[in-house]
């Protein structure tokens, strides 16, 4: 099972997308892990974004994230990175695919909704930038086992 950090902007949380997104996860088979509504500094802002410092975008970028409280969230799935990167859909709202959920909600290049971990290894970064060691639950739910073939021993 992968891990992966994604963020309703503060964009999704102004337009009431909240409730929406997190249905979307949860229902493509997602695990919650850690679920947490906050300010987002500019710390932490420029933590998540820094390969993108210089760009002519950051500086708004940084604004964007800071301007209203965002929406963090820690799931866990197999190759979860991918999957959810894949229901997200492209990064500009108005190339997204329908369908995804830029695709279906957002139009804009900035305004997009939602920030996703782009590997495995920034995954476990941002989400230990994002919360505390305590804010992680680990458990499964009942309906793991038809979610997912449990029947292996390697989840499929
Ligand atoms: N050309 C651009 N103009 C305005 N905003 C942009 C542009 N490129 C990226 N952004 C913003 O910066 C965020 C981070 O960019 P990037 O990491 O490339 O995309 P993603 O969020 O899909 O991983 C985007 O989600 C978007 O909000
Ligand atoms: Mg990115």
């Amino acid at each position: 099972m992968e891990h992966a950090l994604i963020i309703i902007k503060p964009d999704g949380v102004q337009r009431k997308l909240i409730g929406k997104i997190i249905s979307r996860l949860e229902e493509k088979g997602f695990l919650i892990m850690g679920l947490k509504m906050t300010f987002i500094s500019e710390k932490l802002a420029s933590n998540l974004y820094a390969v993108h410092k210089g760009k002519d975008f950051y500086n708004q970028l940084i604004k964007y994230m800071t301007s209203s409280p965002v929406v963090g969230i820690g799931i866990k799935g197999i190759n979860a990175v991918n999957v959810a990167r894949k229901l997200i859909g492209s990064t500009f709202g108005q190339d997204a695919e329908p369908g995804t959920i830029r695709g279906d909600y957002a139009i804009s290049k900035r305004f997009n909704l939602i920030h996703c971990s782009d590997s495995q290894e920034t995954a476990d970064k941002e989400i230990s930038l994002f919360f505390k060691n305590e804010e992680l639950l680990d458990y499964d739910t009942a309906d793991l086992r038809w979610i997912y073939d449990t029947s292996m021993a390697k989840y499929v």
